[in-house]
């Protein structure tokens, strides 16, 4: 089974949204996978996800309340077969906590599955109104469906 890991700063807007997106299109799919998703600081810790990411994903069917906000451990290394970092702070603290080059290929920026190798942040969206949520979710839905569409083709019986 695939596993893969999203993290941003808070684990309560960013990270949640990727994983709730990727669970929902996936179960849509048929597809068991392992999904999660965790932070870096540690505020929010085993709160549910912002009101906000709440509703923007509410909005288009995907409940992503459940959740409660962790933070990253290297243990996660072990756990994961992807690790994705929503911005660039995350990519260099994940990368710094790396033991290895295993570890190391594990870990890329959400947004280069849309734009290879630009290494684009999704933008913090929560100093910001719903606008933001908004933008942030058009873009981790369609990293999202990019990412199905890879695991369908890696998995799909020869
Ligand atoms: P996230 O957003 O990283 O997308 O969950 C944030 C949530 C909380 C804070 C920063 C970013 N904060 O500083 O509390």
């Amino acid at each position: 089974m695939i596993k893969i890991l999203f993290v941003c700063t808070g684990n309560i807007c960013r990270s949640p949204l990727a994983e709730g997106i990727l669970h929902h299109k996936l179960r849509k799919n048929n597809f068991d996978a392992h999904i999660d998703s965790c932070g870096f600081e540690s505020f929010h810790v085993g709160d549910p996800p912002d009101s906000r990411a709440q509703e923007v994903a509410r909005k288009r069917g995907v409940d992503i309340s459940s959740h409660r906000a962790r933070l990253f451990s290297t243990d996660d290394f072990d756990r994961f077969d992807y690790i994705f970092a929503m911005d660039s702070s995350h990519f260099s603290n994940i990368m710094r906590l790396t033991r290895n080059d295993a570890d190391r290929q594990k870990v890329d920026y959400m947004l280069n599955i849309l734009y290879p190798g630009q290494n684009l942040d999704v933008q913090d969206p929560w100093y910001h109104g719903m606008k933001a949520f908004e933008t942030v979710y058009v873009q981790l839905d369609e990293a999202c469906d990019r990412i199905v569409d890879k695991i369908i083709a890696e998995f799909k019986p020869k």
